[in-house]
């Protein structure tokens, strides 16, 4: 009986992301994208970079966004650093002096996290600005990511774009991103993603202007997309911009942190944009809910099934011991032990959720 229900957890637990991995991969992966882009089309970005003590990456990543191959006239940059005790802002000023950028400085004078910097950013877009972009002082651009953006929002149903994500360095989140790259493309071509990247989402302005961005702690990224996708727009990540992220501080509270965000994006923000009736019913429902599975309650089946398996083996049960050996073996292959430290991730992030301050930064 416990062999039955072991083996029962553990397989659900794999068929339904490999079921939906290949529906993904069949079905919509190589769909055209619907979507009217327009090589032509120029709207205005605004760029929110918010900062705390980035001064070893800051000038670097300014340089990078100083070099898009967009014009000038058509971008405007806003940092907003909460106290950084490293001169970052100092070195944001020094390094605006010489350059014909719009930039505003915004200083907070006390450490509130990434989303209390990115809501007072939001205060200052200017009004004519079409697009906002958030980023992260360690990501770095394409040339033409802004260039290759704007002609996706010359269609109006496109509500924000996140690009695909390189690691430099570690080989491991290499194969996470590119398993992962695949499913949340193959998720934009159906509708939208609930899943987007920090160091690339850009926002159309109306709907931030319309409906504001969700507010809870925990919220930027994944939750932001999420929001503009329940409204009825397309949330989507493209091939075709990417962006490299450096890695640094502990692997292991970035990932859980990431993890965090995700699990409790899952938990809130279709009932905040049902709360504040943004909520339209569309294709992305399928999407989210599956989605919602898969982060919420799929990890669980896997632990409780491992425990299970453990116990029949530990009393004897050849067939529990047996699928362990195998379960182990497997792990030799990339993608197996990627999917198991994700899924030890999230159940590390539900276990200490919303009580840790993973989620309102540290590094
Ligand atoms: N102004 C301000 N105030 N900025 C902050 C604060 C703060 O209290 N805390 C962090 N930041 C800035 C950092 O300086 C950086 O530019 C950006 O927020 C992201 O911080 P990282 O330290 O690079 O964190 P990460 O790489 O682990 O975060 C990743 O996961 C997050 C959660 O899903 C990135 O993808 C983030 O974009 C994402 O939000
Ligand atoms: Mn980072």
């Amino acid at each position: 009986m416990l062999e039955l229900a072991a083996l029962t957890l553990t397989l659900t637990h794999f068929s339904i992301p490999l079921a939906y991995y290949w529906h993904a991969k069949s079905k919509w992966l190589n769909k055209p994208w619907n979507i009217q882009v327009n090589e032509e089309y120029k709207p205005k970005f605004t760029v929110i970079l918010p900062t705390y003590n980035e001064s070893e990456v800051i000038q670097e990543r300014l340089e990078n966004i100083y070099n898009q191959d967009y014009p000038k006239e058509f971008m405007e940059l806003i940092v907003v650093d909460s106290a950084s005790t490293d001169g970052t802002a100092d070195l944001v000023r020094r390094w605006a002096q010489d350059k014909n950028l719009s930039l505003k400085l915004l200083e907070e004078k006390r450490r509130k996290g990434k989303l209390s910097a990115l809501q007072i950013a939001l205060k200052e877009v200017s009004p004519e600005s079409e697009v906002v972009v958030f980023t992260d002082a360690d990501a770095f651009w394409e040339k033409d990511a802004l260039k290759k953006t704007a002609k996706y929002f010359a269609d109006p149903k496109v509500g924000s774009i996140t690009a695909s994500m390189r690691y430099t360095k570690v080989s491991s989140e290499e194969s996470y991103r590119d398993f992962f790259n695949k499913i949340r493309i193959a998720e934009s071509k159906a509708h939208s993603t609930p899943v987007h990247n920090g160091p690339f989402l850009a926002i159309r302005a109306k709907i931030i202007h319309e409906y504001g961005l969700p507010n809870y702690l925990g919220s930027d990224d994944s939750a932001f997309g999420s929001f503009v996708a329940f409204l009825g727009y397309r949330a989507i990540q493209v091939d075709d911009i990417l962006v490299k992220e450096l890695l640094r501080g502990s692997t292991f509270l970035r990932k859980v942190r990431r993890a965090q965000h995700l699990i409790l994006n899952f938990l809130k923000t279709k009932k905040l944009a049902k709360d504040q009736n943004c909520y339209r019913s569309s294709d992305f429902d399928r999407i989210w809910r599956i989605e919602w599975w898969l982060h919420i309650i799929n990890p669980w089946l896997l632990l409780v099934g491992l425990i299970l398996l453990m116990f029949t083996a530990l009393h004897g049960s050849l067939l529990g011991l047996g699928v362990l050996v195998i379960g182990s073996s497997l792990l030799l292959i990339k993608v197996f032990r990627v999917w198991i430290l994700q899924q030890i991730y999230l159940i590390i992030a539900m276990l200490r959720s919303p009580w840790t301050r993973e989620i309102a930064w540290r590094r």
